[in-house]
């Protein structure tokens, strides 16, 4: 199994990356424009962490992670943490869930924000369309919305979103407040129970 974090070098995805380097064997390839490892992960027990280019902006570089993979022969791509780019308009995010799909990535993860509906501009586009994927495709999908701060409980939960079962079940949306965070997941008691334990 292989997970791609994009915005691999910021706040959610280095730490989520050393979750998931420390507990899983899992592949993990940190995508950025940059392509760098950060220093934390440079050492031997994170092998399994590869840094891939990538640009939001650049469609050629969409490519590079797949080709990673099968040139250095790791298991397919099969989910995605999806980080936006600093900006306004982010539909070029669809566009890349579109050509994942046809790389037959089925189950992402999006991080967006609480003000943001699915459907509103955005970021809620991007839910939207995964929502949309979700119901023609049967696409697993699942969106953070923090409030103001993405704190420590926000990436054990998206480390525990991506080493589940949990984007293999029904869908139902659910908002969870204690965290500050709201969830919109493809199901609610096992979410649930994990967030009442942290
Ligand atoms: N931080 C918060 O408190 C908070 C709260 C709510 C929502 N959010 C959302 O979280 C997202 C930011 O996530 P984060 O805090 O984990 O990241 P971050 O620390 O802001 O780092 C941004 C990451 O994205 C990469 N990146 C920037 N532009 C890119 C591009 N054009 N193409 C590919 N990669 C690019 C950067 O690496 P390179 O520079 O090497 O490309 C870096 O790895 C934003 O969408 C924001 O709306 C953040």
């Amino acid at each position: 199994m292989t997970i791609l974090l994009t915005g691999g070098t910021g706040k959610t995805s280095t730490p989520l990356a050393h979750r998931l380097s420390d507990r899983t064997a899992q592949t993990v390839l940190l995508a950025s424009r940059k392509g760098i490892k950060p220093e934390t992960l440079s050492g031997s027990n994170h092998s399994n962490v590869h840094p891939v280019t990538f640009d939001w902006y650049d469609r050629n570089s969409w490519q590079n992670p797949f080709d990673y993979v099968t040139s250095r022969t790791l298991s397919q791509i099969d989910y995605i943490y999806l980080v936006a780019p600093f900006a306004w308009d982010v539909t070029m995010m669809n566009d890349f869930i579109d050509f994942a799909r046809e790389k037959s990535v089925n189950k992402f993860v999006l991080l967006s924000a609480s003000q943001a509906e699915a459907g509103d501009p955005s970021l809620g586009q991007v839910h939207g369309h995964l929502k949309k994927l979700s119901t023609e495709q049967g696409v697993q999908w699942v969106v953070i919305r923090p409030t103001w701060f993405i704190g420590n409980s926000v990436v054990q939960t998206i480390y525990f979103l991506l080493t589940s079962s949990i984007l293999q079940k029904t869908s139902v949306n659910t908002k969870l407040k204690a965290l500050g965070t709201r969830i919109q997941s493809t199901q609610y008691g096992e979410m649930e129970r994990h967030l009442l334990s942290l």
